[in-house]
């Protein structure tokens, strides 16, 4: 577990280390023996880049039915058209998901309430980073990379997890992974003394772009690790995935030109092929067992952000916890979390 990977963390927090991992490791193939059938997987963000590509890697598993989560239908019926042609049996769906907004994240929980006996496997990949500051104009109107990669990640999670847990028929553990980035390993969050941290996150005057996005998934790490002490592992295992850095996504999308070609020079030296990365989601759900539950990983476990393991870091932790629980409280997820234990 990464609770027990203290000493590697501050090593692997940084460059050389994840150049090394980068260049020279070649993420392993997974097991002949894994297979999916008669169960179903969810990964959302799955129109293009890594999402789509961890479909593909999921279909070859012949699953009962993939479920692609998408923001637009059209394109996700596009993508899903692709692989409708090349793997004609699994069946492959298509459903909306806007993570900006928590009202289309409580539909899309409640359509898998509805249509779902159980979900086995599910992979929280949408997630993006902007360079100007946005907000969206739902809920709290949050700063958008901290609505869309933490608070709506975690409210699918929390509302998800009753499906995700085992049946009668089909009794091995749900697993949920939610997609992280190295980008994070270095930071840490500051105490806002008396005011919330989850407004601290908001003021456009401490945004600086990409460092925004890594601390939003600082912010998911943490919440996996708290939520991996309550949540039991014979039910479910959560853990975060990251498939390091990855050429060929749309991510960088809303970088200038002269950005974008030195973003594209660089991931031409250290980046991996979206067929691999996504790989690391497989290793993540479906390989690495219980002994993952809480854990940063990709094909093997890793450290946490090396701020979890100090005392702040966790006081943080704890804090922010006990804020989102508030904050999303209007969907229940108090006694989502009661019903999934
Ligand atoms: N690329 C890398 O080097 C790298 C490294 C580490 C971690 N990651 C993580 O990997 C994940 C996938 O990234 P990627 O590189 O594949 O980027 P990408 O090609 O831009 O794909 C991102 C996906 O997320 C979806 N998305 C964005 N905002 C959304 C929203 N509000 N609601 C629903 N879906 C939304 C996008 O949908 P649209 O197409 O409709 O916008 C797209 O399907 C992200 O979580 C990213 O943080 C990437």
């Amino acid at each position: 577990m990464s609770a027990q990977l203290e000493k590697q963390a501050s090593y692997e927090a940084t460059f050389a280390h994840n150049f090394r991992k980068q260049v020279f490791s070649r993420v392993p193939a997974i097991p002949a023996r894994t297979e999916l059938a008669w169960k179903t997987v969810l990964v959302t963000g799955a129109n293009v880049g890594l999402g789509f590509e961890a479909v593909r890697n999921f279909l070859r598993l012949r699953p009962k039915l993939v479920i692609m989560g998408v923001r637009s239908v059209e394109k996700g019926e596009a993508a899903a058209a692709v692989l409708r042609g090349e793997f004609p049996d699994p069946r492959i769906e298509v459903w909306e998901l806007d993570m900006e907004s928590f009202r289309s994240v409580q539909a899309f929980t409640e359509r898998a309430e509805r249509e779902l006996d159980r979900l086995h496997v599910v992979v929280l990949n949408a997630g993006l980073g902007k360079l100007k500051y946005e907000r969206v104009e739902e809920g709290g109107c949050h700063e958008v990379s901290i609505q869309v990669n933490y608070l709506a990640t975690v409210l699918l999670s929390f509302l998800l997890l009753p499906k995700l847990r085992p049946t009668a028929s089909s009794s091995e553990p749900g697993r949920l992974s939610i997609v992280n980035s190295g980008a994070c390993l270095g930071l840490s969050l500051e105490d806002p003394g008396n005011g919330r941290l989850l407004d601290s996150f908001d003021r456009p005057q401490k945004f600086d772009g990409f460092g925004q996005y890594g601390l939003s998934k600082l912010l998911v790490m943490m919440f996996v690790a708290t939520l991996a002490q309550i949540i039991d592992p014979k039910e479910v295992i959560v853990n975060c995935t990251d498939p390091g850095a990855t050429k060929g996504t749309s991510f960088f999308r809303s970088v200038n030109w002269i950005m974008g070609l030195g973003v594209r020079a660089f991931l031409s030296i250290i980046g991996r092929p979206t067929k691999d990365a996504s790989r690391i989601y497989l290793h993540s759900s479906l390989v690495l067992g219980e002994e993952s539950h809480g854990s940063w990983t990709d094909w093997i476990i890793r450290a946490w952000p090396k701020t979890m393991y100090t005392q702040q870091g966790q006081q943080l932790s704890e804090r922010l916890w006990d804020e989102t629980l508030e904050e999303l409280k209007f969907a229940g997820v108090r006694e989502k979390l009661q019903k999934a234990l």
